[in-house]
């Protein structure tokens, strides 16, 4: 299946590139820079030929620095405490405060802040939850370990994130709440999902682990919905190692997920506190002294690089989008800055003598560009839920009758996501992101060689 884009859109989405002054390309420009692969009819590196790339390798992460992330985490060592206190605490007042929210509370990681927030919003047992299906697992499996029903909304390809199009359509009296996650860090059209949501009265949750200080009309993701979740696991673009973050400006909601997060001791309850009494089911989900040290020092480089990853990011869609059959990511109209965790583009073979993204990808790599295929089963094909709905659980909770997984499964098909996760969807990861302009040049003239001979290494690949 081919995507079809709709012309006035990418036309709006082009001349609307994110940010500034020099940054992108004219198509003169970018013609010229591919162009030079055209006259040179160069073996392909996966034959053996010279790669484009050789010059380095691209920037590892996480970076660190021993003035900044060694010092705060020697500091931390030395004093001894090294359980919750105040470190965590600042590390959450200053994330509150970039983010724009009124609290912020830490925990382990992304996954139990989606976890922590459906429970202390009191999703659960008889609800519906509308969720994107190209994800990371942890979006959907809090909806199931809070004991919901997921349901899917197909995606809009061009933007990757869920489509809000699809989203009423969708609605049940059962609906309780929708998870928008700003996959890539790309923003979701959070303005027409809140406005959904205030017309049903549903909750909103935002999956942002991708997306710190994306925005859309210059507000930060994770300040739209009633809660904004967060993940600094070693992959992301602010690293601590593993750990999470809840935002709200609700505070009887933040008191609640810190009450959980300790136990179900009252809010501001220490760690280690005896006897406080406990006000509900809790668990422990605390982040160390220590990881509240790097985060301190990884914020300290999170502003820069994201305005160095949002202008390199709108250089390489210049240069690629005149690549016939690459059609990088779109932005809604009223996104102000992106957070690319990943850069992604769509592959159309087609416009490849049919090679598929596999061999595409392989001949990239060849040519020295790391690129990947990631998500590459939409998650409303996932056993767990099958199984979640066959628990003795969910059996015993939901009426007879309501639970028939197949036509759940039926209902729940996503033919778009199942196009752009198996066929179409490829990644560039965030550290290439921070790469030099001649990089980017030569990720494009990459693809142009792989483009012109795609017929050849479709045969003897
Ligand atoms: C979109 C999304 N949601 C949730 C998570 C879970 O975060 P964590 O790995 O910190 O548990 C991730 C992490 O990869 C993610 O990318």
């Amino acid at each position: 299946m081919k995507v079809s884009l709709k012309n006035t859109r990418r036309e709006f989405i082009k001349k609307n590139s994110l940010v500034g002054a020099g940054a992108v390309l004219g198509m003169g420009s970018a013609q010229t820079i591919l162009a030079s692969y055209v006259s040179e009819k160069s073996t392909p590196a996966i034959f053996g030929g010279k790669p484009v790339i050789t010059s380095h390798g691209w920037p590892e992460w996480p970076i660190w620095k021993p003035e900044t992330d060694e010092k705060r985490l020697l500091e931390v060592m030395r004093s001894g405490v090294w359980s919750r206190k105040k470190v965590v605490s600042e590390f959450e007042k200053r994330w509150a405060e970039v983010i724009g929210a009124k609290r912020c509370l830490a925990v382990v990681n992304g996954t139990n802040a989606l976890n922590a927030s459906l429970a202390q919003l009191e999703i659960g047992w008889g609800d519906e939850v509308l969720v994107t299906p190209y994800t990371f697992i942890a979006s959907v499996s809090c909806i199931v370990f809070n004991g919901a029903i997921p349901v899917f909304v197909d995606v809009d390809p061009e933007t990757f994130q869920m489509d809000p199009d699809k989203i009423e359509s969708k609605i049940t009296p059962r609906t309780r709440a929708i998870i928008p996650v700003h996959i890539f860090g790309l923003p979701s059209d959070m303005e027409r999902i809140m406005a959904i949501a205030r017309k049903y009265n549903l909750l909103v949750v935002e999956d942002a682990c991708q997306a710190w200080l994306a925005e859309i009309n210059h507000k930060k993701m994770g300040t739209f919905g009633n809660a904004g979740c967060f993940s600094f696991q070693n992959s992301k673009n602010i690293p601590i190692g593993e750990g999470g973050a809840i935002v709200s400006d609700n505070e009887e909601f933040i008191n609640r997920c810190y009450s959980y997060h300790n136990y179900g001791n009252p809010y501001g309850t220490e760690a280690g506190t005896f006897g406080a009494g406990t006000l509900r089911i809790g668990t422990k989900l605390r982040i160390t002294e220590y990881q509240a040290a790097i985060g301190l020092a990884q914020l300290e480089r999170l502003e820069e690089q994201t305005e160095i990853r949002n202008v390199n990011a709108a250089y390489l869609k210049s240069l690629i989008q005149e690549i016939p059959g690459i059609i990088p990511y779109s932005l809604y109209p009223n996104v102000t800055r992106a957070a690319f965790h990943i850069f992604p583009f769509l592959y159309q073979k087609e416009e490849f003598k049919g090679l598929s993204r596999e061999k595409f990808m392989k001949a990239m790599q060849a040519e020295g560009v790391p690129c990947g295929h990631g998500y590459n089963k939409g998650l409303n094909h996932m056993p767990f839920i099958k199984n979640a709905f066959n628990s003795k659980y969910y059996q015993k909770f939901y009426p007879k009758g309501l639970l028939d997984y197949d036509r759940w499964a039926e209902e729940n098909k996503c033919p778009l996501n199942d196009m752009l996760s198996t066929e179409q969807a490829v990644w560039i990861g965030h550290e290439v992101l921070l790469g030099t302009k001649e990089d980017f040049n030569n990720i494009a003239q990459a693809m142009s060689k792989v483009q012109m001979n795609a017929d050849l290494i479709n045969k003897k690949n």
